[in-house]
This record gives structure tokens, C-alpha cells and sequence, in this order.
């Protein structure tokens, strides 16, 4: 099952400028993302063994991720990019992982009744 989000609207001119000014940073954030989201992917079938229905998911969304690294990786190698060395924390997580274990039941109830057992 893959899930792609339509865009809401477009990417405003500035944004575009200001990654192509610093391309190489951007590869270097986006493949850090890619790896990210893998990551995460694979950490929740590690921490919900027990949600078998939605663990085929989770995997096919890590390999997913994981293709989309290679493929930044890709472009970076051909650039002669380093990959980040101890990428900084991303300020937003922190406080969005205490709001969701908040306000968890009420949001994830509904994900976790779909896919479960
Ligand atoms: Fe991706």
C-alpha cells in the first residue's frame, strides 16, 4: 500500500531560490531525511511487534525511503558530496514526539484500530 500527499499548493519561488543557492545542503539535508524516515519506518516495526497488519506497511515504506536515499546519495556521489557527519537534531522533534505521546490515544486510535489485529 503506498501513500503519496498531493501538494496543497505550490512551492513558493523564494523557497526554490534559496535551495538553489545551496544546492549541496540540500542534497545533504534531503538524503538525511530519506534516511530518516527509513529509520523510523523500521524503529516502529521494532516497537509494535504485535501489529502485524501494519508491519507489511512499515517495511515497504522503509525500503521505500530507502530507495529515495539512494537516489539523493546518488546525485551527491556525482558531486563529490559528503554525506552529513553527526547531523544536528531536528528542534521540531523533540516537541512534537511529547505532544503525540499527549494527546496519543485520541490521535492514533484511529490508526492503530485500522491496522490492528
Ligand atoms: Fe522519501
Amino acid at each position: 500500500m503506498k501513500l503519496s500527499l498531493d501538494l496543497k499548493y505550490d512551492t513558493p519561488p523564494e523557497w526554490t531560490a534559496t535551495v538553489m543557492n545551496d544546492f549541496n545542503s540540500f542534497l545533504q539535508d534531503h538524503a538525511d531525511c530519506e534516511r530518516k524516515a527509513s529509520a523510523m519506518a523500521m524503529s516502529l516495526v521494532y516497537k509494535c511487534p504485535d501489529k502485524t497488519k501494519i508491519i507489511p506497511w512499515l517495511v515497504e515504506t522503509a525500503l521505500e525511503e530507502m530507495e529515495h536515499f539512494k537516489q539523493v546519495y546518488d546525485i551527491m556521489h556525482e558531486r563529490g558530496i559528503a554525506l552529513k557527519s553527526n547531523a544536528e537534531k531536528d528542534p521540531y522533534v523533540e516537541p512534537l514526539l511529547k505532544l503525540l505521546r499527549t494527546l496519543a490515544p485520541a490521535l492514533t486510535r484511529p490508526l492503530f484500530t485500522r491496522f490492528n489485529n
